[in-house]
């Protein structure tokens, strides 16, 4: 998989995209990174890429020239091209699951400012997604976490840890089962009797009982009323 990011800020998804599974991933040529700045696509002399809002209001609009330009220098008939945005469509699990199936070229364009002119929009982005229901200073970040939670998902990224994937939150359907590792008994605190039974059907009756407790407790939207019942 290829992605491009169009942010005015590369600086801020250096670390990001040099560490850890992520850096592996790109490493091992499973994943390649670019970032375009739209600056270099600006067409005055001072490489402007904002401007104030028709209308009238507070800050600025990314102007839609830069945005165009970028965009039709790599885009393909093989490209997704995602606007990231707090007016999108909440970013879930099975969109990072249905991109990695489908989609060989992420384009993402990273707002600044007031965002961007809605011409852009309308033109040139496929899907506009948002991480949530807060507002950033700009879209790196988000394009950090889409790209994170895609790159993760590659066949051979993960490695041993793969297996995982499918009983992982949100996968499921509910959030994932309480989780412990050594000592067995930490400052008072005993691991649960039953993880260290050896009994693998019993175990695994006990995580799927505390994967709906823990979801009726923090998210009981994701629960359908046959699922609270299980
Ligand atoms: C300050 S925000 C613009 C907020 C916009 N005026 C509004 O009220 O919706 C600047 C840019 O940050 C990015 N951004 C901010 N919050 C985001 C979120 N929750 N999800 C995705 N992108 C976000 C977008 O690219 C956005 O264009």
């Amino acid at each position: 998989m290829k992605i491009d990011i169009i942010t005015l800020f590369p600086q801020m998804l250096d670390s990001f995209f040099n560490s850890s599974i992520i850096k592996r991933a790109i490493d091992k040529n499973l994943v390649s990174v670019n970032f375009i700045n739209p600056r270099e696509f600006a067409t005055d002399k001072h490489n402007t890429t904002d401007d104030r809002p028709f209308g009238g209001g507070p800050g600025m609009i990314m102007k839609p020239e830069p945005l165009f330009l970028a965009v039709e220098s790599i885009r393909t008939d093989k490209s997704l091209t995602i606007l990231l945005s707090p007016s999108g469509l909440p970013f879930k699990q099975k969109d990072a699951e249905k991109i990695v199936s489908s989609n060989e070229h992420l384009i993402m364009i990273c707002g600044h400012y007031e965002g961007v002119d809605e011409r852009v929009i309308d033109s040139i982005v496929d899907i506009e997604f948002s991480i949530g229901d807060y507002v950033l200073t700009n879209g790196a970040l988000a394009s950090a976490v889409i790209s994170d939670a895609i790159i993760r998902l590659i066949p051979g990224v993960l490695g041993a840890g793969e297996k995982g994937i499918k009983d992982e939150s949100f996968s499921t359907g509910k959030l994932d089962y309480p989780q412990y590792t050594k000592p067995v008994k930490f400052r008072n605190m005993d691991v649960p009797e039953i993880l260290l039974c050896g009994n693998h059907e019993l175990i695994n009756e006990w995580r799927r009982k505390k994967s709906i407790e823990k979801t009726i407790k923090n998210r009981p939207d994701l629960m359908s009323d046959d699922k609270k019942n299980d």
